[in-house]
């Protein structure tokens, strides 16, 4: 059974970029709480105004660099998988428009999750399900947010609007010819009883009509965040999916390489590295500038890495999110 292999990656961020200072002019903010709480100095935002981008804009662009990077060309994709929680409508999912506006030929089927900040690992255990199962070949796997229009930027939303950023970020995925090479392991968790501690609950499919000037007045259509206990269980679910992963793998954490924690706030990937003793070096983060890119981060992250030259061929990469839902898990990856 051939595991799936990282045949490329790439990212894309919209132009403008947002400083803490800039939000301290709209809310009661400062950036010495926001870099003190989340790390957080920078994030990217479409420019709304001057150049109105949908998700489905960003992971266009963003697969685009992964195909480059992967030196494959669209019509060898044969099935798109596409996570975000903000995507361009409320149907059909976003992945038929990347479809559409990458040119990947009709007929190649097109796959939306929605597992938040997990997408990206979600996606990742079932493109290697398929890869393995022989189903399907290459595989276009996509992370894609843009929170910056639908954040509240008055004080009662301070907590959420800090914290997010857009941007998107693509891996293309295949068979992997040398056995040492690929996907080691996956796992994938979630606790619905915790659906409330941080969602959107507008519109709703459970309310007629879905959607009224009244409810967009209350301002029902922001996300509401439990930030204190959404923390908590972060920094203990991470920690302890990675250790599933090893477990199940005979592998420790002096074996990784590198580890890619979802841009969630800096504090917690600080705390996850504590927990699974890891040194600076093998620990990448670069929510300093992007802020929580929710879907987008783990591989907005690893394109960053790859750039940066932080992984060679047979290097252990580990990736690790939590989020909404709650969602978790963690993947080890032979690169
Ligand atoms: O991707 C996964 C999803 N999200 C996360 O993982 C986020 C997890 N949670 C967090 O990162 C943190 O909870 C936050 C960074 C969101 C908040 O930090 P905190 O230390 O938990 O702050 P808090 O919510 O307990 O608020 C402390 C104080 C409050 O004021 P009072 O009641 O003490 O007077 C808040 O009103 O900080 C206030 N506050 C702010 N002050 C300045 C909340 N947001 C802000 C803000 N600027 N943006």
């Amino acid at each position: 059974m051939p595991n799936a292999a990282f045949l490329g990656i790439g990212h894309y961020l919209p132009e403008k970029v947002v400083s803490n200072d800039d939000l301290a002019q709209l809310m009661d903010t400062s950036d010495e709480w926001i870099q003190q709480r989340t790390g957080i100095k920078t994030r990217h935002y479409v420019d709304f105004e001057n150049n109105p981008m949908g998700a489905s804009d960003l992971a266009t662009l963003a697969a685009k660099n992964a195909l480059d990077n992967a030196q494959i060309t669209t019509d060898e994709i044969d099935l798109i998988i596409y996570a975000t929680l903000s995507p361009d409508r409320f149907f059909p999912g976003d992945a038929v428009f990347v479809q559409s506006k990458l040119g990947i030929p009709a007929g190649v089927p097109a796959l939306d999750i929605r597992n938040q900040c997990s997408g990206f690992i979600y996606g990742l255990n079932i493109a290697n399900a398929f890869i393995q199962s022989g189903q399907y070949q290459k595989i276009l796997l996509i992370g894609s947010e843009v929170h910056s229009t639908g954040l509240d930027f008055s004080n009662k939303g301070r907590d959420v609007a800090v914290i997010f950023g857009d941007g998107a970020a693509a891996a293309v995925l295949g068979p992997s010819d040398d056995p040492e090479r690929g996907v080691v392991h996956v796992n994938m968790h979630a606790d619905g009883r915790h659906a409330d501690e941080l969602h959107c609950p507008y519109p709703s499919s459970a309310e007629m009509p879905r959607a009224t000037p009244q409810a967009i007045e209350e301002g029902r259509h922001f996300p509401l965040m439990n930030g204190k206990n959404v923390f908590k269980h972060a920094v203990s679910k991470m920690p302890e999916s990675v250790k599933e992963a090893l477990n199940a793998t005979g592998l420790t954490s002096e074996d990784i390489k590198l580890l890619i924690p979802h841009q969630a706030n800096l504090r917690i990937a600080e705390m996850v590295q504590r927990r699974l003793k890891l040194r600076d070096d093998q620990v990448f983060n670069n929510i300093q500038k992007y802020g929580n890119t929710t879907a987008a981060s783990i591989p907005l992250a690893l394109s960053e890495a790859v750039q940066e030259g932080r992984l060679e061929k047979g290097d252990l990469l580990c990736l690790t999110a939590f989020g909404a839902g709650f969602t978790w898990g963690a993947a080890l990856i032979r690169w």
